[in-house]
């Protein structure tokens, strides 16, 4: 595929690491390519990041069709730059897309695109500990037409933004509130698909739970309300009577690379992980009677988040006495070593650029 590059007449100054947070900058380009159904995907190219132009009755707009991906570059201590498992968000894009009945792009051209994206954007890669490269690749439908329908054009784009830690807390743990109200999926829903309107529709919960000084929701399921599914960005873990329990792929679950890594990483340590139902109410004894031992989330935005303090209806639970728990230190040091190439990569996980 040919990807054409227009150079930025006026690049950005990039910003010191120090005030990265999360997304809050972007770098000088970005990526776009159009579909048209019976011409596939066109027009790759590599462009000025400006803001977008698109019709007002842009399918977007108003149905929501859009999925997205999230994944980073990271520099390592040689200066180089590499990615972590690419192929993986390449896959979950089109299973993303076959259920908003988007294109899928086949995945030799994704990964050329996000390399010779991340090529030219490498520069701005930061270095210093714990800052990454984020990646934003992001398709939407685009046909100009009020009618509801599986959508003829569509776009995609990725866009980079240098960043630090996603909750200001950093590495330190994190309150996160089990919500008893709102659902976010359910299964033959969307909740396996990286969706928009997933987030969009979880926005309430998160607002009530940030104003309660929590910062982020843990989903029950949408059904009984009973199992624990996930946490707002991330998966979830925890480690109840030396077992590592994560609730299962339901069909209304995020299949999480970083909870794959480090099932695999566990798995290949001699760990047995259970991936199962988990109630609330098994979650709740294990809280009441200390078997809870380590709890933590997961995913590409969070790394390896330890779970400080849950809270369910009118209970507040400690966990591991507010403090980040030994295996979770573990699996945050092991696979941060390897996305930032200061450990051996044994499982082959890495792209160098
Ligand atoms: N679950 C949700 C809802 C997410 O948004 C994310 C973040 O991408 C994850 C889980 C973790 O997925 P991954 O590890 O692929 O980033
Ligand atoms: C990620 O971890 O990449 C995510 O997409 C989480 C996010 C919604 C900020």
């Amino acid at each position: 595929m040919n990807i054409s590059f227009t150079k930025t007449a006026c690049p950005k100054e990039k910003p010191d690491s120090s005030v990265l947070g999360f997304g809050k900058y972007f770098t000088d380009h970005m990526f776009m390519m159009d579909y048209t159904e019976g011409e596939g995907w066109h027009d790759a190219r590599i462009v000025p990041f400006e803001n977008l132009s698109i019709h007002p009755a842009s399918t977007v707009l108003h149905y929501g069709s859009e999925i997205f991906e999230g994944l980073k570059a990271y520099r390592r201590k040689d200066g180089k730059v590499q990615l972590f498992r690419p192929i993986e968000n390449i896959r979950r894009m089109n299973l993303s897309a076959e259920r908003l009945c988007l294109p899928q792009i086949p995945e030799d051209i994704a990964l050329q695109a996000l390399t010779e994206f991340v090529k030219t954007e490498q520069d701005w890669t930061p270095s210093a500990e714990g800052t990454s490269l984020y990646l934003r690749p992001f398709m939407f439908g685009n046909d100009e037409t009020l009618g509801v329908h599986a959508v003829h054009n569509a776009t995609y784009i990725i866009i980079a933004s240098p960043v630090g830690s996603y909750y200001k807390e950093g590495i330190n743990p994190v309150k996160i509130m089990i919500e008893a109200d709102d659902v976010r999926a359910v299964r033959g829903g969307t909740g396996m698909a990286k969706c928009g309107g997933n987030y969009a529709a979880s926005n309430r919960a998160g607002k009530r739970a940030e104003e309660k000084g929590y910062s982020q929701v843990l989903w029950l399921d949408g059904v009984e309300r009973k199992y624990i599914e996930e946490v707002g960005a991330m998966n979830v873990m925890f480690k109840i009577n030396g077992e590592i329990v994560t609730p299962a792929l339901s069909g209304s679950i995020l299949s999480g690379i970083t909870r794959k890594s480090i099932i695999e990483l566990l798995n290949s340590e001699g760990y047995k992980v259970s991936e199962r139902l988990l109630s609330i109410d098994e979650l709740s004894a294990a809280l009441e009677n200390g078997t809870l031992e380590e709890a933590w989330g997961c995913g590409t935005a969070a790394v390896v988040s330890p779970i400080g303090e849950l809270s369910y209806k009118d209970k507040v639970y400690t966990v591991s006495n507010g403090k980040i728990g030994e295996l979770t230190q573990h699996l945050y040091d092991t696979l941060t070593g390897i996305q930032w190439g200061k450990i051996e990569d044994k499982f082959n996980w890495t792209v160098e650029l």
